[in-house]
């Protein structure tokens, strides 16, 4: 890719720590993000708990394009492409639901759930051939994976294997996406998606989740508030020691944390029930894990725009791209499926109080992407680079967690993993195809260190 002449890696001065302002306003370098990033990588859809049964369909998105996540009646998940073969109408108007065939409303053609084109309506009047239907079915993704209730696909088909590209991640949602006793049991969403758009360029909100511990100084005042789950007390229970981890050669940013297991914790304490079932979680994660039930996956972003917390609150954000100042937030909660229905509910309330475009957090993170994309876009404003100089040379490792980790007690200050999204954004922009795009080498990172 090149803008005004110069390739996307000479606008992220990574060794220096300098992103040049055009990635987040300049509307040639979006176009290109959605050919570029959102046909290769491999894109969050949806949650198996949201098709169930056969039939059963969640409409969501790969970059702005619509895409129908949907099981068929062999119970094989499937995500097409929500437009008609014919004229090209969402064949899909509502949100989630359930169904035998997707009937286009404009001509009337119909296509099973595993795709097939089944119904065309005067087909015998109007086509000499007959039409061959075989040859017009919805359009399927490259590849779709699946990893601990998560839906996954990408339209490359010479992408890596889901595991692969998860690399240092993969641990990540092994905690987040858990049973909060270590077990095998499953989580569920908590209701369905808040949908809301905001004003600000798609990876504002990316990095943020990235790692971006320098921002909790505008969480002041929910801090003061105390929203959290123990009365009075900042917006969530002590998370324990943070390591900022880097997951080098994907570009996916990761915030791990450690507290010596305790089974006399106190969290959750606003609530007896929510704090008598984390009790009981505590001791049989402790029994299951030891040593490691300490450990836990706070935040993250897997590269381009899947966001998680897996701690307090549990939540996955997609953040999918409308415009170069646009961006669609689609956030679900999620809860142990074993949980009582009053520590669901407690939950519920927490989380939303915490995220979504009523949560208090949220809001002032919207606040500031909102606001940053504005001030940016202008003629002047768009010659000076952002400055993400911040830790650079404090990177190490951790025998805790993989990766490239910035430790305890400076784990908050530094930009390692915002950094490390550039990066790996720079060689999907500039990369002709997978075959470009093996990561990068761990060796890169060595020059930061110190
Ligand atoms: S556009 Fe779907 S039937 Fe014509
Ligand atoms: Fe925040």
């Amino acid at each position: 890719m090149t803008v005004h002449g110069h390739s996307a890696k000479s606008l992220v001065d990574f060794a220096r720590g300098e992103i040049s302002r055009e990635v987040f306003v300049n509307e040639e370098i979006y176009q290109e993000e959605l050919e570029r990033v959102f046909t290769r990588g491999w894109l969050y859809v949806g949650h198996t708990s949201q098709i169930k049964k056969p039939g059963d369909y969640f409409v969501s998105c790969m970059g702005e394009e619509s895409v129908i996540l949907t099981r068929d009646p062999a119970g094989k998940v499937h995500v097409f492409l929500n437009t008609c073969r014919h004229r090209g109408m969402k064949v899909c108007r509502y949100d989630e639901g359930h169904t035998v065939h997707f009937v286009c409303p404009y001509h009337g053609w119909s296509y099973a759930t595993d795709g097939r084109l089944v119904g065309v309506p005067q087909a015998e009047k109007a086509y000499r051939p007959p039409l061959d239907r075989s040859q017009w079915a919805l359009i399927e993704v490259a590849q779709i994976a699946q990893y601990r209730g998560t839906v996954w696909a990408t339209w490359d088909h010479s992408a890596p294997a889901l595991l692969d590209y998860l690399g240092e991640a993969k641990l990540a949602l092994d905690l987040a996406l858990g049973a909060w006793d270590g077990s095998d049991e499953e989580t569920e969403l908590l209701g369905s998606v808040q949908k809301w758009l905001i004003p600000a360029n798609w990876k504002f909100v990316a990095e943020n989740f990235s790692g971006d511990g320098l921002h909790v100084v505008s969480h002041r005042s929910v801090d003061l508030v105390g929203i959290g789950p123990t009365d009075g007390e900042g917006r969530r229970d002590d998370p324990g020691k943070l390591m900022m981890t880097t997951s080098p050669q994907w570009g996916h940013g990761l915030t791990f944390s450690y507290l010596p297991p305790d089974p006399n914790r106190t969290d959750y304490a606003a609530s007896p029930a929510a704090s008598q079932y984390f009790k009981q979680c505590w001791k049989k994660r402790i029994e299951r894990m030891g040593d490691r039930a300490g450990l836990q996956a706070v935040v993250g972003t897997i590269f381009p725009n899947l966001s998680f917390h897996g701690q307090q609150p549990r939540t996955l954000l997609v953040a999918h791209p409308r415009g170069v100042a646009k961006t669609e937030m689609w956030r679900v909660y999620f809860a142990d499926r074993n949980a009582p229905e009053e520590v669901k509910q407690f939950l519920r309330h927490y989380y939303i109080r915490y995220s979504g475009p009523a949560g208090m957090t949220e809001q002032d993170d919207m606040e500031n992407w909102n606001y940053a994309t504005a001030a940016s876009r202008g003629s002047i404003a768009r010659r000076y680079p952002y400055n993400y100089k911040a830790g650079l040379g404090a990177e190490e490792t951790n025998e805790m967690v993989p990766g490239v980790v910035t430790n305890h007690p400076i784990s908050l200050t530094t930009e390692q993993n915002p950094r490390n999204f550039y990066k790996r954004w720079a060689e999907f922009m500039d990369a002709k195809s997978w075959r470009d795009l093996k990561p990068s080498q761990v060796d890169d990172l060595s020059e930061h260190r110190r």
